[in-house]
């Protein structure tokens, strides 16, 4: 089908051949706000990590765009989840939101100007453009979790695939997020991300992936965020839906 952007066919993920995710078919819709939703350890990174070959499925198929992942990577931008990354890394701040940029770069460029401005714009946009020459080292967690939404902001992608971007982070980053998340679906652009707020799913997401080592359901909100859905993905809540 023509809109859709991302398909998964009968994908097995495995670490140390010990399958974490099982038979995943899904389908992601152009232009969707996507929520991958479930509980810790559900496979929700994983299924990620098999779209964007960071990790090799045991089996399956991946197709983003219509074709593989390699040669649409610089419409791509990860936000791989905070507790994955080395935080001691030496970096600055604007290093890191300047390496989103790279894409648009090609081969050993220098940044240009306008990089330099999208970085700017960005890091002033998600308020941490006074910590710009900083070692990410020496942020604190929503610091951090900022410097990836700048990062993002940056990009200028077509498909955004983000691991809870906003883990830890203040009501307003996370106004400043879906306010951003909702302008590059103006564009047509889409974004998948994993979020864990259940209170959230409704206001700001169009579809979900709820995930529980296997699929549980996928589709519009309205139709998949269920009570029997999050039952069945074993994930008690006490709010409302
Ligand atoms: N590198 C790895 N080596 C071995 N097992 C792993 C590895 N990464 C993840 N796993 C296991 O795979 C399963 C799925 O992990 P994954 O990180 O995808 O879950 P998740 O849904 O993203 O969880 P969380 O909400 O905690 O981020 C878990 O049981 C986890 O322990
Ligand atoms: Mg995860």
């Amino acid at each position: 089908m023509s809109n859709t952007i991302v398909e998964v066919e009968d994908l097995t993920m495995a670490y140390q051949e010990q399958p974490v995710l099982w038979d995943i078919d899904v389908k992601i819709m152009k232009g969707s706000r996507t929520a991958i939703i479930g509980p810790n350890g559900a496979g929700k990174s994983t299924l990620i990590k098999g779209i964007l070959e960071l990790e090799k499925p045991l089996s399956g198929r991946v197709s983003i765009m219509g074709t593989n992942f390699d040669a649409i990577k610089n419409k791509v931008a990860y936000i791989p989840q905070a507790s994955e990354v080395n935080w001691d890394f030496p970096t600055t701040v604007e290093d890191v939101v300047l390496m989103g940029r790279y894409v648009h770069l090609g081969w050993i460029k220098r940044p240009r100007k306008i990089d330099y401005e999208k970085t700017h714009q960005a890091l002033k946009e998600i308020g941490i453009y006074e910590y710009k020459d900083r070692q990410i080292s020496q942020l604190s967690g929503g610091q951090r979790q900022r410097v990836f939404i700048a990062r993002a902001i940056a990009q200028e992608a077509e498909i955004y695939f983000m691991d809870e971007p906003l883990a830890g982070v203040d009501k307003r980053t996370e106004k400043i997020f879906i306010d951003f998340v909702k302008r590059i679906q103006q564009k047509g652009h889409t974004s998948i991300v994993v979020h864990h707020d259940l209170n959230t799913i409704k206001q700001y997401f169009d579809h979900v992936i709820i995930l529980n080592k296997r699929l549980i359901a996928a589709g519009p909100t309205e139709e998949v965020f269920v009570h029997d859905n999050l039952v069945k993905a074993n994930m008690t809540w006490g709010g409302e839906i």
